[in-house]
């Protein structure tokens, strides 16, 4: 309760100064009702993306909560993502999950007995003080650290806070680039739809068509206790990402020859954001930032050579496993978030933006084609508009110049987001709220939204190492 009495002083405070942006003018309240949401899901040392449905701490969750808590409080935002690079594995990997010791077992499903970090995760060097999962997420986070550096230099460098995580996201990036080439093509592969982020999005029908599920009664999943059934992913999906799960966990969290291997467009042009950000990271440390961005470049090459679809105009998904994946989903269209892209790929992807495939009634972006035939506007990432998605989309359209179509964006953005109550996720056409209210990146990518007008991201080279 102290707590959130001084955040929201903090933001009184920040109000004063503050200049809601002209095509918003209930921003300064939005502000509030986002800071209040960020407050409540804080932990004290990170914060839960709800307080319902996910009460742990997730990973790409925080990074992105981090971005937006830089404008309440940097202090906290440097904290979100020490508590998560706390848990890293000796491996490298940032686990998708840290779980909260003070959270009851059966609150979530899987629950730390499900992963068992500390004995199967041994050999790959899981924590011994803190319970994980053993699978990943999209790595953001030191785009995040970038971003939060910047919001208050003089605290981040009083408190040592890049020569901190440096090695740590080094590490992690390092994990990603050695053990998860399975293509031997220079892109990373997630073996596990949550990995990715998107978990039942309908590019993995494909790949999770071949697993044997494991048996509805081996399982209790905990997410229907606080979820609309018609907003989750089904049972069979969910017995097939527990057989995956088991799998890995019983092979010792052994990268190879698993039978999930996806190379996924947003989780490489993520990593390829993030690889810029630690070259910059770099560069502030004293260090030279010159063989990241180069190595940058080069993933920026291979996501182009090997995930470009030239008739659809945009990325997909490619199945190391299987068939060729074709359904679009917006995943295809995160990477427009890099500058470097060859002009013609941005400006396909702008297109494909505004075709009959993504432009949905609400301005926001669908998580899969409107037109596709696995379409489903509520469920999950089947269809439903999310906000991690918009925000990286808005700040593709802004890094490529397209300011009229970033603006539409962002209003239509804090619009949905403030009338959905900071939703997880929402009908892309009519805006209904879906999944769960009180949502962290939503909450906190609104706040980022209304701060940062210009969005200098610095996903790219250019504007060099400063
Ligand atoms: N997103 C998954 C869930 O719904 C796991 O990360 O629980």
């Amino acid at each position: 309760m102290e707590r959130t009495a001084q955040l929201t002083a903090r933001v009184t405070e920040r109000q004063i100064a503050y200049d809601p942006p002209s095509t918003a003018p209930w921003g300064a309240s939005l502000h509030l009702r986002a800071a209040r949401v960020l407050a409540a899901n804080w932990t004290g040392t990170s914060t839960v993306p709800s307080r319902s449905l996910y009460p742990h701490q997730w990973s790409w969750d925080s990074a992105f909560i981090a971005v937006g808590l830089r404008h309440l409080s940097p202090l906290r935002a440097q904290t979100e993502l020490e508590t998560l690079l706390a848990a890293q594995w000796e491996d490298g990997r940032v686990p998708h999950i840290v779980f909260s010791p003070s959270v009851p077992l059966d609150a979530y499903f899987p629950s730390p007995d499900f992963w068992r970090s500390s004995t199967a995760g041994r050999a790959a060097g899981a924590p011994r003080t803190v319970q994980t999962s053993g699978i990943v997420q999209p790595p953001v986070h030191a785009l995040a650290a970038w971003l939060v550096h910047r919001a208050d230099p003089g605290l981040s460098r009083a408190r040592g806070f890049l020569a901190r995580v440096y090695p740590r996201l080094a590490a992690w990036h390092r994990y990603l680039l050695r053990r998860r080439d399975l293509g031997g093509g220079g892109l990373v592969s997630v073996v596990h739809p949550w990995e990715q982020g998107m978990d039942n999005s309908p590019c993995w029908d494909g790949p999770l068509a071949r697993i044997t599920p494991a048996p509805a009664r081996s399982f209790r999943r905990a997410d229907l206790d606080h979820g609309a059934p018609g907003d989750r992913p089904t049972d069979l999906d969910y017995g097939r990402y527990v057989r995956l799960a088991a799998d890995y966990r019983d092979g010792e969290y052994a990268d190879g020859d698993g039978e999930f291997a996806v190379e996924d467009p947003s989780f490489n042009a993520l990593l390829i954001a993030s690889e810029h950000a630690l070259a910059r990271i770099a560069a502030e440390l004293g260090a030279s930032g010159t063989a990241r961005h180069a190595r940058a470049e080069r993933l920026t090459a291979a996501l182009v050579d090997r995930l470009w679809d030239d008739a659809s105009g945009m990325f997909l998904c490619r199945d190391l496993r299987g068939s060729p994946i074709r359904e679009r989903s917006v995943s295809g269209l995160v990477p427009l978030l890099l500058p470097g892209l060859p002009r013609e790929v941005a400006g396909a992807l702008v297109g494909t933006l505004r075709g009959p495939h993504f432009a949905a009634r609400t301005g926001l972006v669908p998580s899969y084609d409107l037109r596709g035939p696995a379409f489903e506007p509520n469920r999950y990432w089947r269809g439903p508009a999310w906000f991690n998605t918009a925000w990286l989309v808005e700040r593709g359209l802004r890094a490529h110049g397209e300011k009229a179509a970033a603006d539409d964006l962002r209003t239509a953005f804090l619009r949905t987001a403030g009338d959905s109550g900071f939703a997880e996720y929402v009908d892309p056409d009519t805006g209904e709220a879906c999944g769960a209210p009180g949502f962290g990146w939503t909450a906190a990518l609104t706040l980022d939204l209304l701060h940062d007008m210009d969005g200098a991201m610095e996903t790219g080279e250019e504007g060099g190492d400063r």
